[in-house]
């Protein structure tokens, strides 16, 4: 390992010589190049310096006393300009100098060597120094590698914990859809026979009505009038429609959130794949729920120039209005709605939506993507709206990223591949 630093000239260690005295830098230039470094030279701290900055070596052996800027001032500016990496610096001192060598330690300097210089001493004292400044370097750099990878874990964990729970959920809502879809086809389609036998029921009553005169006997029309009173008739030929057609009304309804279910589920898609181009979807999203945003917010888009990409155009549609709504939603009074996108290397777009609402609080943010966690009162959200985007983005083998900051706003970031694989198109 003492061998001389030779071989590959991009390796060969350089060393930068600060010193205003010619002898003393022939005499260190003579001593490095022994050992196989490079040196570069420089007769001030000033060009010292400049030379730093230019050259950036592996080491800088540096003179205390310099007409000028002297040796401390320099190593101070060398540890300012390089906060945390630490070129080594090792400062020529005389040789009972103790102040100096205390005053050198304290501006940052890496060690010490005593002049006059001797060649063997410098060149172990040099190669001493670079081989623990590069292993520290290795070590920094494998520990910010141990770092990137354990962030990275972190973050594949929680979307490997997410997307397990939207399986599992999915699988649990695809079961409630299926079990509720049977008793609301023929709650809804009674209800269709009920309303025509309602009808016939009342045309038979106004049949009995028409022929009320001809009732001879007083008794039975007395009967047929208190009961007729004591039923308000009228009303309830008027009520009773009323009641269906608001049944049927909530029928629909919860035939909508199981179709949602549905969706969510990747059950039960008739749309067709197409390549198709976002901001055409997105520009007509906005149409259809302009009256939600319009009174709430200004709109601001930042398109990019983006390539069609092969989707579910109306699903995505579906999934922008939701967020869309919500980012309404969560304005109070007044705000903004910007709408962002961009690719990236032509394989990825991704649209983002941001609001100036509410935000989401802290112990929201992994419940959002539930099916039915609303934070909304009961009859103005279902909850659905999220976690039907979810399973849309997932199936076009997408993502969802959110950021939010409560009382600053919220950013949905949708991120989509260009091209679906062929077997999606099949799906
Ligand atoms: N942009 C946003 N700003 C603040 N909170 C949001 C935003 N988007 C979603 N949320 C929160 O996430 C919850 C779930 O949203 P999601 O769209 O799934 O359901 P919802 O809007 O409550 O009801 P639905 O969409 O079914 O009508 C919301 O109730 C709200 O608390
Ligand atoms: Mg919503």
């Amino acid at each position: 390992m003492s061998a001389a630093f030779t071989s590959n000239e991009a390796e060969r260690p350089s060393v930068l010589v600060i010193d205003d005295e010619p002898i003393q830098r022939r005499l260190a230039r003579a001593a490095i190049e022994r050992c196989g470094m490079h040196v570069e030279e420089a007769t001030d701290g000033a060009s010292g310096l400049e030379a730093f900055e230019r050259e950036r070596p592996d080491l800088v052996l540096l003179d205390v006393v310099m007409p000028g800027m002297d040796g401390f001032t320099v190593c101070t500016r060398i540890r300012a300009l390089e906060p945390g990496a630490g070129t080594p610096v090792l400062i020529m001192t005389g040789l009972d100098d103790t102040a100096s060598i205390e005053r050198a330690y304290e501006c940052g300097a890496t060690d010490f060597i005593t002049k006059p210089i001797r060649a063997p001493i410098l060149g172990h004292r040099l190669r001493y120094i670079l081989r623990s400044s590069r292993a520290e370097q290795a070590l920094r750099k494998s520990n910010d590698q141990l770092k990137n990878a354990n962030a990275e874990l972190h973050e594949t964990r929680n979307q490997l914990l997410q997307s397990e729970k939207m399986a599992s959920i999915g699988q649990l809502a695809a079961g409630v859809a299926h079990e509720i879809n049977n008793p609301i086809g023929y709650v809804k389609s009674n209800l269709g026979s009920l309303e025509s036998y309602l009808q016939q029921v009342f045309a038979v009553i106004a049949t009995y009505e028409q022929a009320h005169a001809a009732i001879e006997d007083p008794e039975a029309l007395q009967r047929i009038t208190a009961a007729r009173t004591s039923a308000d008739l009228e009303f309830l030929a008027e009520d009773v429609f009323a009641l269906m057609a608001e049944s049927r009304e909530g029928i629909s309804r919860v035939s909508k959130i199981v179709q949602d279910l549905k969706d969510f589920s990747h059950l039960g898609s008739d749309d067709e794949w197409a390549r198709a181009d976002l901001h055409e979807g997105l520009d007509s999203t906005v149409n259809i729920v302009n009256n939600e945003i319009r009174y709430k917010a200004q709109l601001v888009r930042r398109y990019a120039q983006l390539p069609e990409i092969e989707c579910l155009p109306s699903q995505l549609n579906q999934v922008f209005m939701n967020i869309l709504v919500n980012a309404a939603h969560s304005i109070e009074s007044h705000g903004t709605i910007t709408l962002t996108s961009g690719v990236r290397a032509d394989e990825e777009v991704w649209i983002e939506i941001s609001d100036t609402g509410k935000g989401i609080a802290p112990e929201h943010l992994n419940r959002i993507f539930d099916p039915f966690f609303t934070t909304k009162p009961v009859g103005k959200g279902t909850g659905l709206g999220l976690s039907l985007s979810y399973g849309i983005v997932q199936k076009h083998r997408g993502r969802i990223d959110v950021h939010s900051e409560v009382g600053r706003g919220t950013t949905f970031r949708v991120t989509l591949p260009v091209r679906q694989p062929v077997a999606a198109a099949t799906r």
